[in-house]
């Protein structure tokens, strides 16, 4: 496995590597979601690359960015042990010297949802992950469902600026008892852990609730939001949405998708699911 610090080190890595080349871009702080990433791109592609870096310019509280957990060892025993052939471990400076100046910004997309409950948010994952396609140029990216929101800006300034990009969503890996798995899961005490299973309980209600004749997206909104209230959650939003254009919409279809982001004793945690389908 190849430690590559700079873009520059990734392009000679790259220019002896085979194509298709697969890309998991990622924080660290690597778990079954992560290595799920890693395991479909190595199934498909002839060469893996893996980026850990945690992007200061995503995190909209100065305390969430120093609380993020960098297990950078452990990390790269996960990247060996899923086939990954290249890491790309940029640090701060070298990925925002103090001259950087641009910023991509996906409009719409970018301010809701996410992007009006952390201001800023999007621009940043938008500016690392165009800067790190850039460097890797793969043929596939692979993306987690967990955050569909952000595969959603990743989908539009993938589109938008030709990067020419394959965009893949994978299903959102969870534990045992159904809450998805997230490097700040381990920041839960047991209590908070027990009370956040609200969330996928929400969402497993949301589907039941979709199943029966005549339910609106609107209802079934507002009777994820009341359970997870009445369970002792701050919740930001509970919505069904249509997952192609993340707009309302009046009646259930196969894309409707509902979204939930809530905050369980200062831990703030997202998860979603499609009404129609198994994920
Ligand atoms: P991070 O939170 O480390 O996630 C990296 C990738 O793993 C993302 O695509 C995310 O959706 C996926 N992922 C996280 N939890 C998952 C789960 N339980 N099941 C399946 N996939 C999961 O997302 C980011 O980093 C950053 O915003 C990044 C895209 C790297 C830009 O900085």
């Amino acid at each position: 496995m190849i430690l590559a610090h700079t873009s520059v080190d990734v392009h000679r890595a790259l220019t002896v590597s085979p194509h298709p080349i697969g890309f998991v871009p990622t924080m660290g702080a690597l778990h079954d979601g992560h290595a799920s990433l890693f395991d479909v791109a190595r199934a498909s592609c002839a060469t893996v690359v893996a980026s850990i870096f945690v992007n200061a310019l995503q995190f909209d509280q100065q305390s969430d960015l120093e609380r993020y957990p960098r297990p950078l060892e452990r990390d790269l025993e996960i990247c060996r042990e899923h086939g990954v052939d290249i890491v790309y471990v940029p640090d701060h400076e070298t990925m925002y010297p103090s001259d950087f100046s641009t910023v991509v910004s996906v409009g719409r997309l970018g301010r809701i949802l996410e992007g009006a409950h952390r201001p800023g948010h999007f621009d940043g994952v938008a500016t690392v992950v165009t800067k790190l396609l850039s460097a890797v140029r793969p043929d596939v990216a692979y993306f987690g469902q967990k955050d569909l929101q952000q595969v959603a800006v990743i989908e539009r300034l993938n589109s938008d600026l030709d990067l020419g990009v394959e965009i893949r969503t994978e299903p959102t890996v969870r534990d045992d008892d159904g809450l998805a798995l997230s490097s700040r899961n381990v920041r839960l005490s047991e209590t908070a852990r027990r009370q956040a299973l609200a969330i996928p309980r929400a969402l497993e209600f949301a589907r039941d609730t979709a199943r029966s004749v005549g339910a609106s997206p609107t209802e079934v909104s507002r009777s994820m939001y009341e359970q997870l209230t009445a369970s002792g959650l701050k919740v930001d939003y509970a919505i069904v949405l249509d997952a192609d254009s993340f707009q309302e919409s009046d009646s259930i279809t196969d894309r409707s998708v509902a979204l939930i982001a809530a905050t369980v004793d200062g831990v703030r945690l997202i998860d979603n699911c499609f009404l129609r389908a198994d994920h």
